[in-house]
């Protein structure tokens, strides 16, 4: 799909650029641990200014900074036993800067939040093509077990649940409100989690809210519609509706364009 050009007045271009260059360099010449730069740049956004001396502020002001710090929360996939602890703390301060950006008060402006994510996407995920576009409050599970083609466009509120790996293809969109999981629990026993991988092929387009389970291949140039739940394999081409998704159209691969 063809986006518009945008782009914001001179100085501010300016400005974005340099935020950017320099955030990503303090983030990885390992001059800094990238905690505390991520502590420090959250504070910048969302406080703005110097940082005051930690025994000067008022009880709910201390914990707002400790929130910034990355060793001082966690998140939900922290609590999983299936973790790789280490893999997943290495990418934890970018994950936290990505989530916290997000509901910053920039996070809303895809100028600049189009480029930051496509500059912490390769530091996150297992694997990230050219032309990387994801807007607001996506949400995965370990990062480290996620992959993308080239050209993919994740739109907002996405949950890309990798804990048991999602291969997403070349020139894929995944619409508003998208969930593709790649874990479930036993019916039996809650706590045995099964880890199928997840695979979505090269220009797939699944649309606003559909769920794909875990385990199953959405084929090559298949369409999942609004709403739809896979639960099986679908077929390269075939459109498939409905809980459980079963094809309704089979496009001709003569018509692509
Ligand atoms: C999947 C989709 C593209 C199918 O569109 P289509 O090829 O024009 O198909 P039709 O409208 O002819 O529908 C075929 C049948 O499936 C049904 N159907 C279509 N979409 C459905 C859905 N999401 N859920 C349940 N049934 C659906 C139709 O009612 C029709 O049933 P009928 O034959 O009994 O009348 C469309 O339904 C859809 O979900 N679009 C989402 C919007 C979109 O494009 N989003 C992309 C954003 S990036």
């Amino acid at each position: 799909m063809t986006y518009r050009e945008l782009s914001a007045q001179a100085l501010a271009e300016q400005d974005y650029d340099s935020f950017l260059t320099e955030l990503q360099k303090s983030l990885t010449d390992g001059r800094r641990d990238p905690n505390d730069v991520v502590r420090d740049t959250l504070f910048d956004i969302y406080l703005r200014g110097s940082q005051p001396e930690i025994e000067n502020l008022s009880l709910g002001a201390r914990v707002v900074f400790h929130n910034f710090d990355p060793r001082n929360i966690t998140t939900e996939p922290e609590y999983y036993t299936d973790i790789d602890a280490k893999l997943y703390a290495e990418r934890k301060p970018f994950i936290w800067l990505w989530q916290m950006f997000d509901h910053s008060p920039l996070g809303q402006n895809a100028l600049l939040a189009h480029r930051f994510r496509r500059m912490l996407a390769p530091l996150i995920f297992r694997s990230v093509g050219e032309n990387f576009k994801c807007w607001q409050f996506v949400e995965w599970s370990f990062g480290y077990n996620l992959s993308f083609g080239n050209n993919v466009v994740i739109h907002r509120n996405v949950l890309l649940d990798d804990r048991g790996g999602i291969d997403i293809g070349d020139d894929v969109s995944l619409s508003d409100y998208v969930n593709i999981y790649s874990h479930s629990h036993d019916v039996y026993d809650i706590h045995k989690v099964l880890t199928p991988p997840t695979r979505i092929g090269n220009g797939v387009r699944i649309t606003y809210h559909a769920t794909v389970l875990a385990g199953t291949h959405v084929g090559d140039h298949a369409m999942v519609g609004t709403s739809a739940v896979v639960t099986r394999d679908v077929e390269p081409y075939h459109i498939v509706v409905g809980s459980p998704a079963k094809t309704v159209k089979v496009k001709d691969p003569n018509s692509m364009a």
